[in-house]
């Protein structure tokens, strides 16, 4: 069964409802998925994933910095041609959710569209998520 790895930081758990939100997605399209704060995840999680979508709030300007270590580990694995995915929540930047997806696009992954929410997740934006979860899963059933 196509597999979707969903690894997330968070502070105040507004990426965590994104992640959650994106997974769920998945679910319905029948997909399997693993879902990780990056604080529990290692590269194992990854290695037999299809698509794994990486998440982080931005934090002065930047990802947190345990989720860009977990990313510099990712490049120890063979990424190319597997579906990524950049997400999170934020204030008013963009930058974690930039560089998660150029760092992901520098292993040679497929990217789709990014998923980021400002502040708390509203539920019209989690619906959304949830759309964006069941995309990626589709693209993987393929
Ligand atoms: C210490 C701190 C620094 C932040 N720095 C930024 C920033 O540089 N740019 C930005 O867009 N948002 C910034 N934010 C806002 C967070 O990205 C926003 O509150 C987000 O929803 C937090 O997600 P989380 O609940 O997953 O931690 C900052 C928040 C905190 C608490």
């Amino acid at each position: 069964m196509p597999k979707l790895v969903i690894i997330y930081g968070t502070s105040m758990r507004n990426t965590e409802l994104v992640a959650r939100a994106i997974e769920e997605g998945a679910i319905r399209e029948g997909v399997e998925t693993l879902l990780k704060n990056v604080n529990d995840a290692s590269t194992n999680d990854i290695l037999n994933a299809d698509a794994v979508a990486i998440g982080s709030p931005n934090c002065r300007d930047a990802m947190m910095p345990t989720v860009k270590k977990f990313l510099k580990n990712l490049a120890c694995i063979d990424l190319r041609g597997r579906v990524g995915l950049a997400f999170g929540s934020y204030g008013w930047g963009l930058e974690a959710i930039d560089d998660i997806h150029n760092i992901l696009l520098s292993y040679g992954m497929e990217m789709v569209q990014d998923c980021g929410v400002k502040g708390k997740p509203e539920d019209e934006e989690l619906d959304e998520c949830r759309r964006v979860g069941s995309q990626i899963a589709r693209k993987i059933k393929e």
